[in-house]
């Protein structure tokens, strides 16, 4: 297996050799396993599922519930009933939220978050804060990025009762101990929310090993389509869990006065679910399965060890984060002196170059950092060592475009 061969199924990299995609972390590309399962499913199976008796419906509802078995295997769940299938992560930590934090949080109780936060595992705590009177304690990151055991034995206390935590930063790429926090946290009494948007697409996840409470993830990230992601709710929490949005397929019984729940973890999934972006979710982790995770990190490592290098050399860039290409998951942000990261990025394009610039949904981290935006490219498999120099020899054209010398 080769990237070449690989890239091959993904059309729009076939299709357009002139653009270098390094954005993946907003959102992978997708081969065409992934598009023909979903266009298969309206093709051949399209009905509403869970709901019909007729056999399109039967059909439907087959390969939906074949992708929440697939996810739950994916992840080392023990059941697929243990599977909420949701929009994407952001949706995934609000159901959390809304059910748990909101049930079970109380004025002088702590919720622990790390200052690396996407703002998608911020915000939902701070309505949890406003609600109940609990108080959100952050956890501070060493020079590395990475969340150390001092900080959390100090953070995580008696008092915590719940600790969001993105197991791979968004911005640095850097993997937090999420498997001691969890320990650390069981130990105080304290659940763990884990945001593993960035994680899932990068690295094998087991959940049940792990212990987590709650693992989130979104399929538009690791080659699904968009719209459809995956909560992973621990059995005996799951089972305590109040519904979130109510309506049509989540109840058993309906009366003009009240309601009772249908089985888990339909109970979670209100409404027509989307069956067609869940079997294109099937296709996508059985393509990664092939790919597999050794070639995956062997690759990302190799493009980021080289970007670095290439970085190195440009002394008016400062990269954040670890100084091993290994700890990036395929993430490298990046400041350029004297040149805002909004202009870096709307050069490149010129060159038909995709890199994000901004806060990234994580200013609270850009506040720790001490700089307002910064420049970030992220790779994946398909991506080669041909791009990455490309993509370096731009970034001097970047400074010139910009008054300064190479
Ligand atoms: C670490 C992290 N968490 C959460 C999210 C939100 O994901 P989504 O937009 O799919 O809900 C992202 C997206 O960039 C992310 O990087």
């Amino acid at each position: 297996m080769t990237v070449e061969e690989l890239r091959k199924d993904f059309p729009i990299l076939e299709n357009h050799p002139e653009v270098i995609y390094f954005d993946s972390a907003a959102t992978s590309q997708r081969p065409r396993q992934v598009t023909d399962a979903v266009r298969d499913f309206y093709e051949t199976a399209n009905a509403n599922p869970l709901r019909g008796l007729y056999e399109w419906s039967t059909e439907a509802t087959a390969r939906y519930e074949a992708a929440r078995a697939h996810v739950a295997r994916f992840i080392g769940a023990a059941s697929p009933e243990q599977i909420v299938f949701t929009r994407n992560t952001t949706e995934s930590v609000n159901l959390v939220a809304y059910t748990y934090g909101l049930a079970n949080l109380k004025p002088g109780d702590e919720i622990a978050l790390s200052v690396t936060e996407h703002h998608s595992n911020i915000l939902p705590w701070q309505m949890v804060r406003d609600r109940t009177g609990a108080r959100l304690v952050w956890l501070e990151p060493d020079g590395e990025g990475i969340l150390t055991d001092a900080e959390i034995e100090e953070k995580i206390g008696e008092r915590t009762k719940l600790v969001a935590i993105g197991q791979v930063s968004n911005v640095l790429g850097v993997t937090h101990p999420v498997a001691r926090m969890i320990e650390r946290a069981h130990a105080m009494g304290a659940r763990v929310m884990v945001d593993g948007a960035q994680a899932a697409p990068h690295m094998p996840v087991n959940v049940s090993e792990l212990n987590a409470d709650f693992y989130a993830f979104s399929g538009h990230k690791l080659l699904g389509p968009m719209g459809i992601g995956a909560l992973y709710v621990k059995q005996e929490v799951l089972e305590n869990l109040p519904p979130f949005l109510t309506g049509g397929e989540m109840i058993e019984y309906v009366t003009r006065e009240s309601a009772t729940w249908a089985e888990l973890p339909h109970r979670f999934e209100a409404g027509t679910v989307n069956a067609a972006g869940a079997a294109g979710l099937d296709a996508a982790l059985t393509y990664l399965e092939r790919v597999g995770f050794p070639f995956i990190r062997e690759q990302e490592e190799k493009l980021t060890k080289r970007l670095m290098g290439r970085l190195a050399s440009m002394p008016y860039i400062r990269v954040f984060g670890s100084g091993d290409p290994a700890k990036h998951a395929g993430i490298v942000t990046f400041t350029m002196e004297g040149v805002h990261p909004h202009d870096i990025a709307s050069v490149l394009n010129e060159d038909h170059i995709c890199i994000r610039a901004g806060h990234h949904c994580a200013q609270p981290l850009m506040q720790f950092l001490g700089v307002g935006s910064t420049a970030r490219a992220s790779l994946y498999f398909y991506n080669t060592e041909e791009e990455v120099d490309r993509f370096a020899d731009a970034l001097t054209g970047v400074r010139e475009v910009m008054g300064y010398g190479a």
